[in-house]
């Protein structure tokens, strides 16, 4: 149930949509993917095999913003794709989301890493990488819209909300984007990969797909 203060922003949401939509939004997209391809904006592309561009519905109700892509993204060319994009899948799938139905993109389009030997151990972004690619993200953004944007773990937070912020503060409820949509903010699948004790991953996980019950909601509820 919606109060008259949220319908009033939603009316006020839907016809801002309208009014600043490009006609041809495919079009706009492609325009966007080709120029990502062959993006320089900082130094990342010099070491990765391509860059890893979102990829989805451009009507999506909900965004899912990654970190960067990872060893298996870098090749594929294709986000979420590795060992986090199953646990992603599968954590949607609980929540009832078809990830078809959803945007996917990362909040830097270039695998950062470390060579060692024949392996590539991913990097984190600094702030500067985050910021560089932040010129990216905002326009997938302007063309999708989408009500609902999620960060997946602190550095898509940092890059979409434009400050550090800690996960356990703000996980749980809406941040106001300046463009008055909402940005969720959840852990990043990779970091329930990572928990060695079996019962906190079982925990964490659940608590995860609970976030993205939440979220589905909310897009639901903004989207109607
Ligand atoms: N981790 C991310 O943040 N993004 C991907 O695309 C894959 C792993």
């Amino acid at each position: 149930m919606s109060t008259i203060a949220e319908e009033g922003l939603k009316r006020a949401l839907d016809a801002e949509r309208e009014v600043a939509r490009p006609s041809n939004l495919r079009a706009s997209w492609e325009a966007l993917f080709e120029e990502a391809r062959v993006c320089t904006r900082c130094d990342l592309y010099k070491y990765a095999t391509q860059t890893v561009f979102g990829e989805g519905p451009l009507n999506a109700s909900i965004m899912f913003v990654g970190e960067q892509p990872g060893d298996q993204e870098d090749l594929a060319g294709r986000p979420f794709v590795g060992p986090a994009g199953a646990l992603l899948d599968e954590a949607l799938e609980k929540a009832g989301i078809d990830r078809s139905t959803v945007y996917v993109t990362n909040a830097v389009k270039h695998f950062k890493f470390v060579a060692k030997g024949k392996r590539r151990i991913h990097n984190k972004p600094d702030a500067g990488e985050i910021s560089a690619c932040r010129w990216w993200i905002e326009h997938e953004r302007e063309l999708i819209r989408p009500p609902v944007t999620v960060a997946l773990g602190a550095t898509a937070a940092r890059s979409l909300i434009g400050k550090t912020v800690t996960i356990s503060k703000v996980r749980g409820e809406p941040v106001a984007l300046d463009d008055g949509s909402e940005c969720w903010v959840t852990v990043h699948p990779s970091s329930l990969l990572r928990m060695p004790d079996r019962e906190k991953r079982h925990e964490a996980r659940a608590l995860f797909v609970r976030d993205l019950k939440l979220i589905k909601a909310r897009a639901a509820e903004l989207s109607r």
